[in-house]
Order: C-alpha cells, then structure tokens, then sequence
C-alpha cells in the first residue's frame, strides 16, 4: 500500500493534472481533497485534450475509484457539466464518488464573490469567482449545506431558503443588487443534486477500506501552497488548504497513512490574480515564456504573470509539504534562452534573507537575488524519450533544484502530453 499526494509547490498551476494523470496508472484511487471548480487542470492524452475542474485526472483510466472528498466546495452544476463533457467524449464517469459530507455551492456564493470583488475594486483579490470563498465561509459559519442533506428533501429546502433570504438581505441592503429568486433555486438545485444522488456516499469510509486493503492511492491537490490560506500569500490566495497537511482534513484519513508528497514544481514561476511576485518578470522576457508556455488560465482565461523561478518560495513549500520528491514541468517552455535565472535569495532592507516573509507589505520589499545559469536549445528538446537524453543545460538546471531545495526530482516534464514524461528515479511504484 502507498499514499501520495501530487501538489503545486507554487501559486497554481504548475501541471497537477498532467502528473496526476501520469501516475494514476499505479493507483486504485485518485482523490481531490480541497477547493473547487476554481481549479482548472489538464490533461493531454495523444491529439486528445481535456480540461477538468472537479473530476480527479485519474478519470481517463476506467478502473480507478475517483473521489472528490469532504474537503472540496462543490458546485452541482459545474460538476454536471463536466460530468457530460467528459461522457461526450467517450470517457466513463462511473467510478465518481462523492463525499456526503463536501460542502454545496449555491448562486448566492457565485454572486457574493463577483460582487465583493467588485466593492474592493482596485484592492480585489482577483477571484474566479466561482464561488468558493463565500462557500468556505458559510462552512466555517456552520451555515452551510452538505451533499448529505439532499437526502432529507424537507430539510434541504427550509435551509436553502433560509440561506437564500438571508443572502439577499446583504445583496439587496448592501450592494443594492436584484435579490435571487429562491424558488427558482430551490427547484434547478434539487434537480441538480437528484441527478447526483448515485455518487453520493461516505468516501471517508471508502478510502479507509482502502488502505486497508493495501490499495494505492493518489491525492491530487489543486491550486497550489502560495495560495493556502494559511502559508500563502495572505489575503491573495484561496479559502482552503492545497498543502500536504490538507490531505488528511480533506479526506478523512489519518496523517499517518499519508506515505509521500511530490511537488509539482514549473522551471519557472507564474501567477493568476493579484499579490506581491518577487520575481515577475514584467517585461519582453515574461511575456516570451508566456507566449512559449502559452500561459493563459485553464478556469478563467486570463493571462498568467511570469517570472524566474523562486527558490525562496521552493524551500518554504518543501518544508511546509515535506516534499520526498518533486516533478519539474514545463522544461521545454524555457529552452531557446541562452541564460536562465534563479533566485537564490531575497535583499530585504540591505540584509540578505532566505525565508519567505509572512507580511505581504514585506515581501513587497524584496528584490530578488539571482544566479545565472546556461540555457539549452530548442532543437535539442526534439525526440527525448529518456531522462539521460536531455540537453546538458536542462540536466544541470533540474539537479540545480536538487542541491538548492534538498529534495529529489523524480520526474521531469517537457511538453504537455502523458508521453512527454521522463522518469528519473521509480517512485510510487512507478
Ligand atoms: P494544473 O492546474 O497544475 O493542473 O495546471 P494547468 O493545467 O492549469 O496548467 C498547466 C498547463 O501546462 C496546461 O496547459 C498543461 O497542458 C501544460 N503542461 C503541463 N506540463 C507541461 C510541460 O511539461 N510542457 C508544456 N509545454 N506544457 C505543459
Ligand atoms: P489550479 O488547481 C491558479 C487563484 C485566483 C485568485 C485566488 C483566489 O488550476 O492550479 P478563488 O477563486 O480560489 O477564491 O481565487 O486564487 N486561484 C488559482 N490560481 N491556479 C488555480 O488552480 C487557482 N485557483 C484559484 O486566481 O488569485
Ligand atoms: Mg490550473
């Protein structure tokens, strides 16, 4: 039996899906553990690609039991959506199961979301505004619906209307906005979560039996350690907990059985929404590796901001998720430059620091301290298939990594499909 969780070493999308997908082969389970349809991962398989935002991406292999846990903020809708999309292409979703005890997302999250962002205007986070953080926040209030509670039908629709009145008082009063109609809810969400009744089910249970049966099991996180809300950039980041520690809050295991953490790490670094990015690259170079990575959200569509890649932000995320090894992506993106950059350190008022500040006001502050490194060619990445094939710039740039973060990387990436995938070192019974 082996646990791992796949998780963004950064602020999001640093390739979850893809890694996900790749080892769920060696699975019997592959969960989602926190956040929502805020997520967007991919997955390429042959001319094949496909866009989740709440189905594990160990969905492409039929017999893999796919969990979305208690952990996640679920929006009945999307879900039902993606659950189509992913029929009319053939792939079958009959191992979904969902925990009875994830939290719902509801129009009134949806709506809160635009409009608080809209009243902070220039001070917003730069939310997907789907919702999530409003639903978190009616969790943490004890105010919430759960999947369980569509099974108690009369239950149900007192509360969502309860909620649903309450909700277009702060709409109504606060922000002067229509109120929602909540019979209207009320009945396109009880249609919703009928639909879903089949999947329902106490997943804790299941992946306890599990791990009792010596199964292997993948936890996939999505967003990424900067955006956690308590290690990340606080308040720019999300409302749930994407770091290793997650996994046993989210799911219902024990954080003993939880085995090994790989970080999903990009070779270089990128962000979507506001906040401080001590190595943001606001000029022709970051806008070439965004033209080279194509950086542009998977959930929203908006442009990712680029930079070098932080080793600062590395070594905290490794000793916040105690990485026992990491997947390097996007390798190709950078080659064809002839130096690389990579921040070893920050200058902070004259002093040198390599710990990631906990104010945002500080870390504002810091500039960046870097070593150069040499690039690799284009023409050099064509026709891998082996690690040991790599050009020697991108060799030396991964074990660069290695020494300055102590950990491991086992996989390399270089291109977005599930062939374009070098394993270095067996791990997960890979
Ligand atoms: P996630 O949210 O962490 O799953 O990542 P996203 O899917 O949002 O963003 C990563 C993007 O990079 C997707 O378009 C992937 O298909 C793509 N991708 C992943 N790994 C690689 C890689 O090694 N090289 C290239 N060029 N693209 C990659
Ligand atoms: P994946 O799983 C990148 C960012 C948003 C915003 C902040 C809060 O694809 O890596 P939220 O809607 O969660 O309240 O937004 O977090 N964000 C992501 N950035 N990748 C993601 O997911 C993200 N999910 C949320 O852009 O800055
Ligand atoms: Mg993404």
């Amino acid at each position: 039996m082996s646990t791992l969780v796949i998780l963004g070493a950064q602020w999001g999308d640093e390739g979850k899906g893809k890694i996900t997908d790749y080892l769920a082969k060696k699975a019997d389970m592959v969960v989602r553990y926190q956040g929502g349809d805020n997520a967007g991962h991919t997955v390429e398989i042959g001319e094949n690609k496909y866009k989740l935002h709440l189905i594990p991406s160990g969905i492409f292999y039929d017999d893999k039991t796919c969990v979305l846990g208690n952990g996640l903020v679920i929006n009945p809708k999307s879900l039902i959506k993606e659950i189509k999309y992913l029929n009319d292409r053939g792939i079958d979703t009959k191992n979904l199961k969902i925990s009875n005890r994830a939290h719902i997302i509801f129009p009134y999250h949806l709506k809160l979301d635009e409009l608080e962002e809209q009243r902070k205007g220039e001070n917003k986070i730069g939310t997907t505004i789907k919702g999530v953080g409003p639903c978190y926040r009616d969790k943490a209030d004890r105010i919430g619906l759960r999947m369980c509670d569509i099974f108690h039908k009369e239950y149900f629709e007192n509360k969502l209307r309860e909620n649903i009145n309450s909700k277009n008082e702060i709409i109504t009063k606060i922000y002067c906005h229509e109120p929602l109609d909540a019979d209207e809810i009320i009945k396109e969400y009880l249609g919703y979560l009928n639909q879903l009744k089949p999947y329902i089910t106490d997943t804790n249970v299941l992946l306890n039996n599990s791990i009792q049966e010596n199964e292997n099991i993948l936890f996939e996180g999505a967003q990424g350690t900067l955006l956690d809300i308590d290690f990340g950039t606080y308040p720019y980041l999300t409302s749930s907990h994407p770091i290793s520690g997650g996994v046993s809050i989210g799911s219902g295991i024990s954080p003993f059985n939880l085995h090994e953490a790989l970080g999903v790490v990009k070779a270089y670094t990128t962000r979507v929404g506001r906040g401080p990015f001590p190595t943001e690259l606001n000029n022709a170079v970051g806008d070439e590796i965004r033209e080279r990575g194509r950086e542009f959200g998977t959930t929203t569509g908006r442009s990712r901001r680029c930079g070098w890649l932080d080793i600062v932000m590395l070594k905290y995320s490794t000793q916040i998720n105690g990485f026992t090894s990491l997947a390097v992506t996007k390798l190709d993106t950078l080659a064809g430059f002839d130096k690389l950059k990579i921040c070893v350190g920050y200058e902070l008022d004259g002093k040198v620091i390599d710990t990631f500040p906990a104010s945002l006001e500080t870390l504002a502050k810091c500039k960046p301290i870097y070593e150069e490194v040499d690039g690799w060619s284009v023409e050099d990445m064509n026709n891998i298939k082996e690690y040991e094939d790599l050009p020697a710039g991108a060799k030396n740039y991964v074990r660069k990594i290695e020494e300055l973060t102590d950990v491991r990387v086992s996989i390399a990436s270089i291109g977005p499909r599930r062939s374009e995938t070098l394993i270095r070192q067996e791990f997960f019974k890979i």
